[in-house]
């Protein structure tokens, strides 16, 4: 093999065990680094020195304060959700809740992520879309939906005379899990109040929840998304005073694998037209 093509062999087999974003300018050896950190424990503490002499005092400038560490600790998972809790709680705008994700440190998402994704579209609209989390594409553009799935996604909405003008556009996670790998429950449980506070202030009159990890997550319930799909059920937070409708259906992306599943897409896609066109909300 020449060495281009090792190095390409090499890249590939990064790609599909889901390396494929550079974070830094140089490689780090994680392991080592955690071996001297464990041999640098193990080490006996060096041998008091006495203390010499002070020199004559002389006027120096105060020494610059010592630099942040890179990252803040992570909170608990626990304490995150809490935390989460609270600070959504309190933004009173969308831009306020923008900018509290965007600060948020409690999910270790955020620092394999290259952007922080929250939403797309138009923040007046009756028709909301919930998806699982951002993609790769997704992640270096900084919206939702943009990569292949959201280009299905678009052509369902266009199916039913929708854009993005008319729809806004959002994930459960705003960070893209590493590798696309399925978010954890805790991920989930710690990102979910911001999205209930993002769905609470765009209060649209319908949500639609695309794919099993969306539809299980805000309905609370352990089916999964095939029997989920094409039926209604109210939707609330403890904060709203009414419920929204809100329907499931399968995610873009499994209709990329699965061509045969689009017919009951279509079906549901019909449905969502329906109630959109009566206007009819939800007791
Ligand atoms: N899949 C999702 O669930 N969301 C995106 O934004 C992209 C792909």
């Amino acid at each position: 093999m020449s060495g281009d093509q090792a190095i390409r062999a090499l890249l590939e087999w990064y790609t599909l065990a889901g390396v494929d974003q550079a974070i830094g300018h140089a490689p780090r050896d994680r392991y080592r680094e955690a071996a001297d950190a464990l041999a640098a424990a193990a080490e006996p503490p060096p041998t008091p020195v006495p203390a010499p002499t002070p020199e004559p005092a002389v006027t120096r400038e105060a020494a610059p304060a010592s630099p942040p560490p890179p990252t803040a600790p992570l909170l608990p998972p626990g304490d995150a959700t809490w935390s989460a809790q609270e600070i959504a709680a309190a933004c009173t705008s969308l831009d306020q809740l923008v900018a509290a994700v965007r600060a948020f440190d409690g999910c270790a998402l955020k620092r394999t992520a290259t952007n922080t994704v929250i939403g797309d579209g138009n923040p007046q609209a009756a028709l909301m879309i919930v998806g699982e989390a951002p993609g790769a594409e997704e992640d270096r553009q900084g919206l939702p939906f943009v990569g292949p799935a959201g280009r299905l996604l678009d052509r369902m909405l266009a199916a039913i005379g929708l854009d993005r003008s008319a729809v806004y556009i959002t994930n459960m996670l705003p960070w893209r899990p590493p590798g696309n790998r399925s978010p954890t429950a805790e991920e989930l449980a710690i990102c979910q109040p911001f999205l209930e506070r993002q769905i609470e202030l765009i209060a649209p009159r319908i949500l639609v929840l695309v794919g099993g990890i969306a539809a299980k997550a805000l309905l609370n319930r352990r089916e999964g998304i095939t029997r989920l799909r094409g039926q209604w059920f109210p939707f609330a937070t403890p904060r709203m005073e009414g419920t929204i409708q809100a329907t499931a259906t399968f995610h873009p992306a499994y209709l990329l694998r699965t061509p045969s599943a689009k017919r009951e897409v279509w079906r549901d896609l019909l449905d969502i037209e329906d109630k959109m066109k009566s206007g009819e909300t939800a007791p």
